[in-house]
C-alpha cells in the first residue's frame, strides 16, 4: 500500500473543480462568438470516438476512448482497428474484481491509471465506470460493472472517478440507467417501482455525481417508464441536472439517440453514433444533433438557448479538466501501472471453498499438478465487447504457475475442453484431462466462463460480453463433467473461475476442495493468482453478488421478469434484489455476498453503540487470531425490526477492510445518519426514518454475523 500511494502521490494533479463565475463568463463569452453551426457541430459526434471543437475560437475537439479498465485500442475515426500494436495499455482488472477488493482506494489508484494513460493516449473523455446493478447472474456485461448493492457501488465509484478525474481527465459514468441486460438493450422499456429506482437503482450514480463530482455521464440504450433514459425528461432534467445539481454534459451511448425535439429537450447533450460512422462514407451531419437539429433552431420550434445550454455544458467540462491548457503527458503500460493491475488482482480474487484447507499449497513438499482447462491459457484482454484492451502481455493461470514454481514443481497442462461454438463435452480430452489429474497430487481446473470464442470476430464474443446475456447460469463447453469427472480421480481438487458472477456450480461444488473466483483479473492476474494458490498472498477479496444454487432462485427470474416481452421488463422483484431477496425470503445462495476467506481468521469483539443526535456510531474491535498476516472486510448491515412497508432482512450501511498482522488488533468505528435507516416512502415521496428498534450486525459477510446490537431511534 504504501508503494501504491507513492505512485499516486508523485502522478495526480491538482482536484478538477467546476468553473467559477469568472470561467462561467469566459464560457458565455465564446458561446456569444459562435455561429449556430458551430454550436451545432459541437453536440455531435464528428467521427467514431470525437465530437468537434470550433479551431477559430481555439476550442478543441472532445476525444473519447473506452473504457472501464484500459484505454481501448485505437478504431481509428471510422472504427477500422489499429493494428500496428502500438495502442497498448495497461489491461487492469476488470469492474467486478476491482469491486471485489472493497477496497475504496484501489479504486483511486485503478483511476489514476486509467487517466494518466488516457493523457498519454490523447483522450480527454474514459468511458467508464460502468455501474449498473447486477439485476440477474445472466447480464453479459456483469464482468463491467461492480455489485448488486448500492452501498458497496456507492462507495467504489467514488474513488475511481476521483483517480481518473485527478488526472486532468473526465470519467463518464455508464449507463444511466436500467440497462439491466444486454438482451434488447437498444429500445426495451423498464418498468419498476418509484421505491426501486430510488432504493437500488439510482444511489450509485448519486454518489458518482455528488460525491464524485463526475464530469459526464452515459444515458442508456434502454427506455424508463416508455421514455429513452438518455433524454428522458425526469431522469435527467428533473433528478441529474436538477436534484443534483450535475454541472457537466450527458453524452447518449453510441446510437442510443432516435429523435431531435425530444431528445433535446430532454436532457441529451451529445449524441455520439455507432451506425453512421460504420458506413464507407459517414455523414454525420445525418445525426440527429446536426442537420435535423440546426433545422429545428432556424425555423423556431427548438430555441438556440437550448443549444447554448449544451455547448456550455460541454465547455464546463473541458475548462474543469485541461483541455485549454496544456495536457498532462501522462504515462501508459508501466510497471508502476502494471503494479496497480496486480494489487487489485491480489486483492479482488475471492477464496470461496477451502475444505480441510486445501489450500495454500505448500511449495516445499507438492511435486506434481495437474493444471486443467481451456481457460488456465486463455487471454481475456481482447474480448468483452466495447471494453477490450490490448495490453503488452497477459499473464494467464498457467503461466503465473510456472512463474512462481519454475521446474521446482512438474506442472502438467491439460486442456479439458475446447472454447468453440457449439462446443461440448470431450471425451477425449476428458480422459487426458483424468489421466493427468490422475497422476498429480493435485488437480486445478480452471474453467468458467470466457467472453466468447474468437474476439477479433465481433459476433463471436458471446458470454460475458456487450450486446449478449448468457443463455445460462451453467458453464458451457462440457466443464461440469470435466471438473466431476476430475474430482472422481483426484480428492485434491481445486477450481479456479473466471468470470462476470455467478456460476452454477452444483454438479460439483461438494466434490471438490477448493474453489476460487477470480473474476477477470487483469494483465496480472495468472500471478495474483499462483501466488495467492501458495500462500505468498493471503486471500482477501469477497463477493459483491450472491450466488445462488441455481439460475431459478435469482428474484429476476422468481419473482420478477426477464428478458421481458419484446416491450417491456417489469422489475416485480421490487427492491429485492441480491442478498435482500436472499435474506427476506429465506432463499439458501451457494455462496452469500460478502463472502470471502482468508488463510487467517479474525475474531470480532463486541459492538458498542451510542447514540447521539440522531447520529449512531459502532464500534468493535477485530483481532487476526491466526498466523499470518491478512485483511478482513468488516462487513456492517442494519435490519429495521418494525417498519410499516416491506424492508429487507438487512441491508449494506458500512464497511472497512482492514489489515492485521497475526495477534494484531484494530478497532473500527462506523458513523451511521438517517440515511442508513431510512427508506422511500413511495406515498409522500421522500426517505424516512421510522421512529423503533433497529438491530445493527457486523460480520465477514452477509450470512456470517459475528456480533449484534440493538439501537432505539
Ligand atoms: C456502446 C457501449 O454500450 C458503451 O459502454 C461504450 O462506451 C460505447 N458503445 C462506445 O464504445
Amino acid at each position: 500500500m504504501a508503494f501504491l500511494c507513492l505512485l499516486i502521490a508523485s502522478t495526480s494533479l491538482k482536484a478538477q473543480k467546476w468553473p467559477d463565475e469568472a470561467v462561467e463568463a469566459k464560457i458565455n463569452d465564446l458561446i456569444r462568438k459562435m455561429t449556430l453551426e458551430e454550436k451545432i457541430g459541437m453536440i455531435h459526434a464528428n467521427s467514431s470516438f470525437t465530437s468537434a471543437g470550433v479551431s477559430r475560437l481555439s476550442i478543441p475537439e472532445l476525444t473519447t476512448s473506452d473504457g472501464p479498465h484500459g484505454v481501448r485500442p485505437e478504431h481509428g475515426r471510422d472504427w477500422s482497428l489499429d493494428n500496428k500494436g502500438n495502442d497498448s495499455s495497461t489491461y487492469l482488472p476488470v469492474g467486478i474484481t476491482l469491486a471485489s477488493t472493497w477496497n475504496p482506494d484501489l479504486g483511486y489508484s485503478f483511476g489514476s491509471v486509467l487517466g494518466s494513460e488516457a493523457n498519454y493516449r490523447g483522450k480527454d473523455v474514459i468511458l467508464g465506470p460502468g455501474i449498473n446493478i447486477m439485476r440477474t447472474p445472466l447480464n453479459g456485461r456483469n464482468f463491467e460493472y461492480m455489485s448488486e448493492d448500492p452501498y458497496l457501488i456507492s462507495k467504489m465509484v467514488v474513488g475511481y472517478i476521483k483517480g481518473v478525474q485527478d488526472q486532468g481527465v473526465s470519467a463518464s459514468l455508464k449507463h444511466y440507467m436500467g440497462n439491466n441486460q444486454e438482451i434488447r438493450r437498444d429500445g426495451i422499456n423498464v418498468e419498476m417501482s418509484e421505491r426501486a429506482l430510488q432504493e437500488i437503482y439510482l444511489p450509485g450514480f448519486k454518489a458518482a455525481v455528488i460525491e464524485g463530482d463526475v464530469n459526464t455521464v452515459m444515458g442508456s440504450y434502454n427506455k424508463l417508464r416508455g421514455e429513452y433514459c438518455t433524454y428522458n425528461d425526469y431522469l435527467i432534467n428533473k433528478i441529474l441536472k436538477g436534484e443534483w445539481g450535475f454541472k457537466g454534459l450527458v453524452m447518449s451511448d453510441w446510437g442510443a439517440i432516435h429523435s431531435t425535439k425530444e431528445a433535446l429537450l430532454g436532457g441529451a447533450d451529445l449524441e455520439m453514433g455507432t451506425d453512421l460512422s460504420m458506413m464507407p462514407n459517414p455523414d454525420y451531419n445525418k445525426f440527429f444533433f446536426a442537420d435535423p437539429a440546426l433545422k429545428l433552431v432556424r425555423n423556431g420550434e427548438i430555441k438556440e438557448s437550448v443549444i447554448d445550454e449544451k455547448v456550455r455544458r460541454i465547455l464546463r467540462v473541458m475548462f474543469k479538466t485541461h483541455m485549454f491548457g496544456k495536457r498532462p503527458q501522462g504515462t501508459y503500460a508501466t510497471k508502476e501501472h502494471a503494479a496497480v493491475a496486480k494489487k487489485v488482482a491480489e486483492e479482488g480474487i475471492i477464496l470461496l471453498q477451502n475444505k480441510k484447507n486445501v489450500l495454500p499449497l505448500n511449495r516445499q513438499s507438492v511435486k506434481t499438478i495437474a493444471v486443467i482447462g481451456a481457460n488456465a491459457n486463455r487471454e481475456n484482454a481482447m474480448g468483452g465487447g466495447s471494453s477490450q484492451v490490448r495490453p503488452r502481455y497477459e499473464i494467464t493461470p498457467l503461466k503465473g504457475l510456472q512463474n512462481l514454481v519454475g521446474n521446482s514443481i512438474g506442472l502438467r497442462f491439460e486442456q479439458g475442453y475446447t472454447i468453440a461454438r457449439n462446443a461440448k463435452a470431450d471425451p477425449a480430452l476428458i480422459e487426458k484431462a483424468v489421466e493427468a489429474a490422475r497422476s498429480s497430487e493435485i488437480a486445478i481446473v480452471v474453467g468458467g466462463w470466457t467472453h466468447g470464442y474468437n474476439y477479433a470476430i465481433w459476433d463471436d464474443n458471446k458470454y460475458d460480453t456487450e450486446g449478449y446475456d448468457k443463455p445460462d447460469m451453467k458453464m458451457p463447453f462440457g466443464q461440469d463433467e470435466l471438473i466431476s469427472a476430475v474430482a472422481k480421480t483426484n480428492p485434491n481438487t481445486i477450481v479456479i473461475l473466471y468470470g462476470g458472477g455467478p456460476i452454477d456450480m452444483s454438479a460439483w461444488a461438494d466434490k471438490v476442495k477448493g474453489i476460487i473466483q477470480a473474476g477477470y483479473p487483469g494483465q496480472e492476474g495468472g500471478d495474483a493468482l499462483a501466488e495467492i494458490i501458495f500462500g505468498d498472498v493471503n486471500p482477501s477479496g469477497k463477493l459483491t453478488v450472491t450466488f445462488p444454487k441455481k439460475l431459478e432462485d435469482s428474484p429476476a427470474h422468481k419473482l420478477g421478469e426477464y428478458p421481458g416481452d419484446s416491450v417491456n421488463v417489469h422489475y416485480k422483484e421490487d427492491i429485492f434484489v441480491g442478498y435482500r431477496y436472499f435474506d427476506t425470503y429465506k432463499v439458501q445462495p451457494l455462496f452469500p455476498f460478502g463472502h470471502g476467506l482468508s488463510y487467517t481468521s479474525f475474531r470480532y469483539s463486541p459492538l458498542s453503540t451510542a447514540v447521539s443526535n440522531g447520529l449512531v456510531t459502532v464500534t468493535m474491535t477485530i483481532q487476526n487470531t491466526g498466523i499470518k498476516a491478512g485483511a478482513e472486510v468488516v462487513q456492517l448491515y442494519v435490519k429495521d425490526k418494525k417498519a410499516s412497508v416491506k424492508r429487507p432482512e438487512k441491508e449494506l450501511k458500512g464497511f472497512q477492510k482492514v489489515f492485521l498482522k497475526p495477534g494484531e488488533s484494530v478497532t473500527v468505528a462506523f458513523r451511521l445518519d438517517k440515511d442508513a435507516f431510512s427508506f422511500f416512502d413511495e406515498k409522500t415521496g421522500k426517505w424516512v426514518q421510522e421512529a423503533g428498534d433497529f438491530e445493527l450486525l457486523a460480520g465477514s459477510s452477509s450470512r456470517d454475523i459475528r456480533v449484534k446490537s440493538k439501537v432505539k431511534l
